[in-house]
């Protein structure tokens, strides 16, 4: 037990020192990280540009639901309930800014099937994952070319599971990055960190590495189609729902590596996601805050009657 903490802390801080190279500064410059620098009173610090970020909702469906049949049912359900603050009924009526983008993340068999049961609607979709490569001998992949064929108009990259159960390295995630912007789609970048990583205060170190890492190479111009989403990964399927102040700032931390790794445009225009046990009944709270523009949902998302109310939620106006 000893042994792993010892090996776990080394490793992160020679990973804290590739960050340095990749991007000088982001770490030395901001103090502190992890919990005790999240609440540091900078979650009152709000974007000035924050009202033209334009909301995105996503539900990452994983491995469900078992089959086609329920996956259309689940699609048609979510499609049918959605309301008037969703781009996908009143696209028409609203500015882009203020209708909410809905992406669903199905299995890949059904992405074909769910695409076209929701697409009227105004829903788009996306993939899970992919492998950079774009044909040859790979077998069980997948490629870019082909989920943008079915498509996929978004890409999940760097999710926790990916990075945990089919061990994803920051390496491969930059290569998908890169791979998804030159195929025309968009990247969701997920980061954040692990409990053990709380637990050492060093949350901010972790999400400044990843995206340092994760967003090398990428250009100030391809950053106009990326979106972060920040999922601190103990709160991913555990109910435990990171509070919206902290999950806030690091938001703010995230804009701040952003406008030392591009600029402030870039930091002020990027989306960012919050991920991990949203609800019907948090959504609202965590939507309020300045620097969360949307939400990456799991559970949540295969239920039909949930992930329209999390799509739904009371904007800040109307939410008192
Ligand atoms: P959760 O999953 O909403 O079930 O916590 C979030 C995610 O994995 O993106």
């Amino acid at each position: 037990m000893k042994l792993s903490f010892t090996l776990s802390l080394t490793s992160l801080l020679l990973a804290a020192g590739d960050v340095a190279a990749f991007a000088p500064g982001i770490i030395s410059s901001s103090s502190g990280g992890g919990r005790s620098s999240i609440s540091n009173g900078k979650s009152q610090q709000s974007s000035a540009l924050s009202a033209e970020r334009q909301p995105i909702m996503a539900g990452n469906w994983k491995l469900n639901p078992p089959t086609e049949a329920e996956a259309l049912a689940l699609a048609t359900d979510v499609a049918t309930r959605l309301g008037d603050e969703t781009c996908a009924i009143n696209g028409d009526e609203m500015d882009e800014a203020s209708c909410t983008e809905v992406v669903i993340f199905p299995p890949f068999p059904f992405i074909s099937k769910v695409r076209d049961a929701v697409q009227e609607a105004g829903l788009i979709v996306g993939a899970q994952n992919f492998y950079y490569q774009d044909s040859g001998a790979y077998t069980g992949s997948v490629s870019a070319p082909m989920i943008k064929s079915v498509g996929c108009e978004y890409v999940l990259c760097g999710h926790s599971e990916r990075r945990t159960v089919f061990t994803d390295t920051d390496q491969g995630i930059n290569l998908k990055v890169k791979k998804v912007l030159e195929s025309g789609m968009k990247p969701i970048l997920c980061i954040g960190e692990t409990q053990e990583e709380f637990d050492m205060d060093i949350t901010k170190e972790v999400c400044a590495m990843q995206l340092s890492k994760d967003l090398f190479g990428i250009t100030k111009e391809q950053m106009k189609d990326v979106v972060i989403a920040y999922e601190p990964v103990w709160a991913i399927g555990t109910g435990l729902v990171c509070g919206s102040k902290d999950a806030n700032n690091v938001h703010v931390f995230v804009r701040e590596c952003l406008t030392k790794m591009y600029d402030e445009e870039v930091a002020q225009a990027t989306r960012i996601q919050y991920g991990g046990s949203v609800k019907p009944d948090n959504v609202d709270e965590l939507m309020a805050m300045p620097d969360i523009d949307g939400c990456l949902v799991g559970g949540a998302s295969l239920d039909g009657e949930s992930f329209a109310r999390i799509v739904n939620y009371k904007r800040a106006s109307v939410a008192a």
